[in-house]
């Protein structure tokens, strides 16, 4: 029976890490893969989080399920660097919110969430939006479709576009908005763009859905949430799906938040039961270690601010390397301009080049990245910045 499924392709981003790592060239660079990576290209584990472990090493007792809801102080950590600290909509107890596994985990559960709500409702996605987007709506049985967000001729938004599209969209329908550092094209919204965004959403009565997954490696950890609370302040329901994976660089702990702020008390109450029993339906229980470490940094000051001085190395470690390229491009007498990359935020770029270029690139210099032109800013590094920016400029 099992013989009748084919073998699928490798996925883009997959195929491309085995190339890499097959491609003997000493000086090959992986722009590739999105994770965060320091200087000497290693992914490490966050000082604040190695001491959360050795906390919760000290003092869990035991293996036992956590709640279906996850861990308390995990869940009220988080929506308070979401939303802010006593933000209206958490005094008045309007929102529901499940510890999830990951960004990819709380996407999934609130699409599952959205048909529960109505099965013929689409969601709109930015074009080009993470490619992930897709399945994990997709696979919840959603319809998507797409609106205008990014324009590679001019490397930038094409908001009127975008404006033009949500303004036919239908009450019910799902807008989904990054909420920051936009992936794949690092282009940003502006605090204006958002103001229209909302004046959208209230005339056109459409939900918007934030996935939130580089909080703090745009501008800082409260400038990167100016639209998703903007949003809250002012719309009656709002769905988000957060992710600790980049800025606690917890990525294989599989640690995400799924939160829907509703009309009222009421409504939350029974939208956290739905939630729940999503999740028990597809995982049972949540994982509670990634959580748990959330937890310890989120509600120590001490290991708290330690955390935001590592994001905050973290970010400036991108804007750094961002204007080194540009800078070394502009010397080097590159044929195109590429100041646009110093506007972008967080960890992705769109150099707005050819997928053939994008092929020249892999085979005539084992720098590797996919064919949409999307880089990992954070693989570039002082040693290597050079002969990317000498090879970018001869391919052109
Ligand atoms: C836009 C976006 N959303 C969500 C995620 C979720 O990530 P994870 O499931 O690893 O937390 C990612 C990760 O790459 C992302 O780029």
């Amino acid at each position: 029976m099992l013989e009748v499924l084919k073998q699928l392709p490798a996925d883009p981003i997959l195929g491309l890490s085995t190339a890499f790592k097959q491609d003997t060239n000493p000086k090959k660079v992986d722009l590739g893969v999105g994770v965060y990576k320091d200087e000497q290209g290693r992914t490490p584990i966050l000082s604040s989080v190695a001491k959360a472990q050795k906390i919760l090493l000290a003092n869990e007792e035991s293996k036992t399920y956590i709640t279906p809801q996850g861990v308390p102080g995990y869940i009220s950590g988080m929506l308070e660097l979401l939303l802010g600290k006593g933000h209206k909509t958490l005094i008045e107890e309007r929102v529901a919110a499940v510890q999830a596994p990951g960004g990819c985990g709380a996407l999934r559960i609130l699409s599952e969430l959205l048909n529960r709500c109505n099965g013929e409702l689409t969601v709109w996605v930015s074009d080009p939006t993470w490619a992930n987007h897709i399945p994990l709506i997709g696979s919840a049985g959603l319809k998507i479709e797409t609106y205008p967000y990014f324009d590679k001729d001019q490397a930038g938004i094409r908001f009127d576009d975008m404006v033009a599209c949500l303004e036919k969209v239908n009450k019910g329908d799902v807008v989904l908005l990054h909420g920051c550092c936009h992936n794949p094209t690092g282009a940003d919204l502006t605090k204006e763009q958002w103001h229209k965004v909302l004046e959208l959403a209230q005339q056109r009565e459409f939900l918007p859905f934030l996935d939130i997954a580089y909080q703090g490696f745009g501008d800082g950890i409260e400038d990167d949430v100016y639209g998703l609370r903007l949003l809250a302040d002012n719309l009656p329901e709002l769905i988000v799906a957060a992710s600790c994976s980049k800025n606690f660089g917890l990525y294989r702990e599989r640690v995400g938040l799924a939160a829907m702020v509703t009309t009222n008390r009421n409504v939350r109450d029974a939208i956290q039961t739905q939630i729940q029993s999503i999740a028990r339906g597809i995982y049972s229980m949540p994982p509670s270690y990634g959580g748990a470490l959330v937890d310890i940094i989120l509600n120590s000051d001490e290991l708290k601010n330690e955390w935001l001085g590592e994001v905050s190395d973290m970010r400036e470690r991108m804007q750094t390397l961002r204007r080194l390229l540009v800078s070394k491009l502009k010397d080097k007498g590159a044929s195109k301009d590429f100041e646009f990359i110093n506007s972008q935020k967080g960890m992705f770029s769109y150099l707005c080049i050819s997928p053939e270029q994008v092929q020249q690139m892999r085979n005539d210099y084992s720098i590797y990245f996919v064919d949409s032109s999307r880089v990992n800013i954070a693989g570039i590094s002082t040693s290597n910045v050079d002969y990317i920016a000498d090879a970018l400029t001869a391919i052109l």
